[in-house]
């Protein structure tokens, strides 16, 4: 049975994903920074009887990275499927307001922590495990709002949403993506980046548009099709602008 790790998937989009990828065949690996939130989650799974297992994974301490690296070693000797999808938008009291003047350096660096630092980390650190996977992936769940020439295009549906934490950091999360894939072209591993639409969860708030079902799969699709592009990032299957 392929293995997938899933971050932050003791909700969310996390959560409707590692359903989705347990119903396609993966024994999935449900990562929280809240070991009862996730074995809540994992247990929930294997009672719809999936494969499913919590794991530890909280991206604003590293030092939790190990020890998951070395469970999977024992448990399973290979990884799959890596989804850095924990994320965080902690400005979204201010959503709609222009953070850039007014967010706090430790807001910013907690932000980043989350959303890139952490991910960058551990994938480093998965990297063997996914390099014994004959059909390894590694996807950062991203955003439309990390796309600089829609911020910077008067009238683009994200021109107003300049949430500057939250979205720099997952431009970072973009370059990540770039430079990963051309670092692994030579590997069997393809890096996918992928928006998943403004979806009903905590983040995505009151007005969000689509089902986190609907979300997972098409991500799932996009992680189980031979053709989807890497090192871009997609939105329904298309490459979003930089
Ligand atoms: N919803 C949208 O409309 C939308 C749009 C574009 C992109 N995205 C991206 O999709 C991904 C999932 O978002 P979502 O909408 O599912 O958000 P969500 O419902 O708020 O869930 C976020 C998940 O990330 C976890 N998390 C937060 N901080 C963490 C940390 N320090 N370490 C590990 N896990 C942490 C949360 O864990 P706790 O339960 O412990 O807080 C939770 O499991 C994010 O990367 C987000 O940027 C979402």
């Amino acid at each position: 049975m392929p293995i997938a790790l899933i971050t932050g998937a003791n909700r969310g989009v996390g959560f409707a994903l590692a359903r989705e990828l347990a119903r396609r065949g993966f024994h999935v690996l449900v990562g929280a920074r809240n070991l009862d939130r996730g074995q809540n989650a994992a247990a929930s799974l294997r009672s719809e009887g999936f494969a499913a297992d919590a794991v530890v994974l909280d991206m604003e301490r590293p030092n939790t990275f190990a020890a998951v690296r070395d469970e999977i070693a024992a448990r399973f000797g290979v990884l799959d499927i890596l989804v850095n999808n924990a994320g965080t938008m902690l400005e979204a009291e201010q959503w709609n307001t222009n953070t850039t003047l007014t967010i706090s350096p430790d807001v910013l660096r907690r932000t980043f922590q989350i959303n890139f630092f952490g991910p960058v980390e551990l994938t480093q650190l998965l990297l063997p495990l996914l390099e014994r996977s004959p059909d390894g992936r590694i996807v950062n769940v991203s955003t439309i709002l990390a796309s600089l020439q829609l911020h910077a295009t008067p009238g683009s549906n994200t021109y107003e949403t300049k949430t500057f934490g939250y979205n720099s950091s997952k431009t970072a999360l973009n370059a990540f993506t770039v430079h990963l894939a051309h670092a692994l072209r030579q590997s069997r591993i393809k890096v996918i980046g992928i928006h998943p639409g403004w979806v009903k969860t905590e983040l995505g708030g009151k007005g969000a548009l689509i089902e986190p079902e609907d979300a997972a799969r098409k991500i799932a699709d996009a992680i189980t099709s031979p053709t989807t592009p890497v090192g871009v990032v997609l939105f329904g299957g298309k490459q979003l602008p930089w």
